[in-house]
Order: C-alpha cells, then sequence, then structure tokens
C-alpha cells in the first residue's frame, strides 16, 4: 500500500508506519546522545504513544534503562485502513526496546475504565512487582466516568464572555479572526471530569492499594499555562480549570503517598505541536510565531528535549527538585521567558496571512504537524509500497476499539 496523508481540519485521517518508526528511532538517537542516568528503574507511562507521554516513555527506556509499561487507546491497522500514529510509534518503541534488551509492554484500552487499570494492575504483578514512576500523560476529549457511566465531553471555551483574536488555518496559512462563544450550563464540570485530576488519582489509588508501588514513587502529570495572548481560550478558560483541578490533585495524591515516602508532582511544560494541541483554536498561530523565535534564539525544543531535561535536569538530579511558587516543576521556563514573550506579542500583533510567511514559522508547524503522523521524513521513501506489520509483541487489548 502506498500511504499519502489524508488531511481533514486539524486531523490526519491516515499514518505512515515507517515515518512514524523514523520518529521513534530519532527521538531514541536524542536521548542516547545524552548519556544514561541513574532514576526510576519501573515505569509506567499513561499515554504512551504520542506527544510528551511517548517522549517520557523513550526517556524512561533509553535514558534510565529502565523497563515501560505504556498505556493508551490506539487503533490497529485494518483492511484498507492505516493504524492510528500512536499504534505505530509503539510498535516500533516496542521493536526498539526490544533490540537493546529493555522490557517493554503495553496496554491498549480506554485508561478511564477500571478494566485497563485491573489488566495493567496484573500485568505490574506478574512482570515487574512494582512500580517506581508513574507518567500521567492523558490527553482526550471524552471521558466514560467508571463509575457513574456518564459520557463526559471536554470543551475548549472561554468562560463568562465571548473570546476574540486570531487563529490561523494552518494547512492554507490564511490568518483570520475567530470568535469563541463562552462556555455554558455543564461544559467546565464535564472538561474538569476528562481532563482533570480525578482519573489520576483513581489510578493511583488503584495502584497503592494493589500494593505495587515502591517506596519513595514518584507520580507526574503534565499541565501547561502560556501566554495573555491564549489566556482567555486556555488557562482562563475551561480546560485551564481542569488544570487547576490537576493541579491541586498532585497535593492530594502526595498526602496519600506520604505512607511510601512518595510524592505526585506536576510538570509545566512548552506549547508544541501534538494531536492535541492542533485542536485547540489560536494555539498554531501562537505556536508558529513561539517556534520562529525560540530558534532564533536556539531555545526551541521538541517533546524529547523537554522530556530528557525534565528527567536529567529536574526529576533525576542530586539536588531538590526546583519548583514554583504553586509546587509545579517549570519546563515552559524557556517559552515564558520575557523577551521571548515580549518578542512573540509583537509578531503577534502584526501577524497577517501577508507577514506570516516571514514573521512566523508555519513551515516548521506544518513539518511538525505532517512528523506526529510519520509524514514528511527525509529518510523515507515514500513512494514504496509498505507492508506492514500487524502484530505487536507484548501489546494487550483490553477493550473494543473506539
Ligand atoms: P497527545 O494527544 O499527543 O497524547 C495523548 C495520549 O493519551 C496518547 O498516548 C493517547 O493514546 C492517550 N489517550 C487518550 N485517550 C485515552 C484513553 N481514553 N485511554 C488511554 N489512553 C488515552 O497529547 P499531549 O499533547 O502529549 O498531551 C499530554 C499531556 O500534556 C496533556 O495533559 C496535555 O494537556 C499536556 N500538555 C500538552 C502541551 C502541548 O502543547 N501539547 C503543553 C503542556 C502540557
Amino acid at each position: 500500500m502506498i500511504i499519502e496523508p489524508r488531511m481533514r481540519g486539524f486531523i490526519c485521517l491516515t499514518s505512515h508506519p515507517k515515518g512514524c518508526a523514523q520518529n521513534v528511532v530519532n527521538q531514541i538517537n536524542y536521548i542516547k546522545s545524552k548519556g544514561t542516568i541513574d532514576g526510576a528503574k519501573n515505569v509506567l507511562v499513561i499515554g504512551a504513544s504520542t506527544g510528551f507521554g511517548l517522549a517520557s516513555r523513550i526517556t524512561s527506556a533509553f535514558g534510565l534503562n529502565a523497563s515501560t509499561i505504556g498505556v493508551f487507546f490506539e487503533k490497529p491497522p485494518q483492511e484498507g485502513k492505516t493504524a492510528s500514529p500512536g499504534w505505530y510509534n509503539s510498535l516500533a518503541f516496542h521493536e526498539e526496546a526490544a533490540k537493546a534488551g529493555l522490557y517493554a509492554k503495553s496496554i491498549n484500552g480506554d485508561a478511564f475504565s477500571t478494566e485497563v487499570k485491573n489488566q495493567t494492575i496484573e500485568l505490574i504483578k506478574s512482570d515487574l512487582g512494582k512500580i517506581d514512576l508513574v507518567i500521567y500523560s492523558l490527553a482526550s476529549p471524552v471521558r466514560l466516568h467508571p463509575t457513574t457511566g456518564v459520557l463526559h465531553r471536554s470543551v475548549l471555551k472561554p468562560i463568562g464572555k465571548t473570546y476574540t483574536n486570531k487563529t490561523v488555518d494552518f494547512h492554507t496559512g490564511i490568518v483570520s479572526e475567530i470568535s469563541i462563544a463562552p462556555c455554558v450550563d455543564d461544559d467546565i464540570a464535564n472538561t474538569v471530569a476528562v481532563m482533570g485530576g480525578e482519573d489520576w488519582q483513581m489510578w493511583m489509588d488503584a495502584l497503592m492499594k494493589a500494593d505495587v508501588l515502591s517506596n519513595n514513587v514518584s507520580t507526574i502529570a503534565y499541565s501547561y499555562i502560556g501566554p495573555s495572548i491564549t489566556e482567555a481560550v486556555y488557562r482562563k478558560g475551561t480546560i485551564g480549570k481542569a488544570k487547576d483541578h490537576l493541579e491541586d490533585t498532585a497535593f492530594s495524591i502526595t498526602n496519600d503517598l506520604n505512607k511510601l515516602g512518595g510524592k505526585a508532582y506536576v510538570s509545566v511544560n512548552k506549547a508544541l505541536v501534538t494531536q492535541a494541541s492542533s485542536a485547540i483554536p489560536v494555539i498554531p498561530l501562537y505556536i508558529s510565531l513561539l517556534y520562529k523565535v525560540m530558534k532564533e534564539k536556539g531555545l526551541h525544543e521538541g517533546c524529547i528535549e523537554q522530556m530528557q531535561r525534565l528527567f536529567y535536569e529536574r526529576l533525576y538530579t542530586n539536588s531538590n527538585i526546583p519548583l514554583d511558587e504553586k509546587g509545579r516543576i517549570r519546563i515552559d521556563d524557556w517559552e515564558m521567558r520575557e523577551d521571548v514573550q515580549k518578542e512573540v506579542s509583537a509578531l503577534w500583533e502584526n501577524a497577517t496571512t501577508a507577514t506570516l510567511p516571514t514573521t512566523g514559522d508555519l513551515k516548521g508547524y506544518t513539518s511538525d504537524f505532517l512528523n506526529l503522523f510519520g509524514f514528511g521524513f527525509s529518510e523515507i521513501n515514500y513512494a514504496e509500497d509498505t507492508k506492514e506489520n500487524i502484530v505487536i509483541d507484548g501489546l494487550i487489548s483490553v477493550v473494543p476499539q473506539k
């Protein structure tokens, strides 16, 4: 099969197995170039197949020599249809881990469900015994609540009043004005139910109850703050309420982990092109200006560079982990630097369809977007017929696919 990108809105309907594998190998090579460090030996990554979760798994395995269990919700390939990129990423990760003699098993299913939590616990008990680090990196638009049965849908809306600002269609480069109506009714509660900390807490409760967490265990979830330009739709919008809840949950989990000497952290990460962030209005324009400024200053990072810095310069150093006034780890420090933000704001003011090709890095944005689906890698011959492997060694599928 010859596979080409097929775009619909902010998603790509196809993905390329070899390109996804290249993406994984490039990230592994980056971590290998940094050498190994001492840290967690058994790592559970929830949301392990793309974005920050995949980069966390790669850093754990190839930077810490850790055994990893990954949980994700991805579509395997079907007759005439490619798999979702996270499926190919995980296939490649398993293959590379096996070559390196590293333990890697994964569970494909709904992480919000009790079944997936139970299955993960069984796997930990049979294979690893105890976990030293739990990464919580889920990004989902929906959550079927495991006890109430309610299907919650998250929304990306401002609170209180309509938000109007610029946005870009990154496929065409057209900058236009967008107005987003404020949230209504249960939008905030639903978004908090999906992207807040309740499920993280449920995972940690289940793992603790099953006695599969080691002494001094750490757990970490990812958050975002961002600039004033995106504040109304991000940090002060519905998703921001969910992030507030996630950040508060870290304190209650730390409390619960006290008896193990464990601790829960939130790391505030940089804005990056992932499947989750490309769905948020306004963010693609912000990211394309941010990329331009950060690349010019030599400060640009992707998910893997961010996770390398998180593990090597925050989590596993011999000194105390530096935290901000709200107890959070900050690896968005370079994004939020005053000079960076000042320049991005100035570019934002003048951003139009005509100016963006020179003032922004739309090319970088689009290339990163294509890379997410395994396209745009110079090493891959896309004209070549692709035969795909349809079995991931060490993968357990728990529930029917979405
Ligand atoms: P992503 O879309 O690349 O990855 C999401 C992961 O969650 C995938 O592995 C997917 O399979 C898994 N997943 C989704 N629903 C699931 C379900 N029901 N069951 C099991 N697995 C499921 O997202 P990204 O961007 O890496 O986001 C991860 C975290 O990082 C999120 O909390 C996000 O808010 C945060 N973050 C993202 C930033 C960005 O710019 N992309 C910036 C700062 C924080």
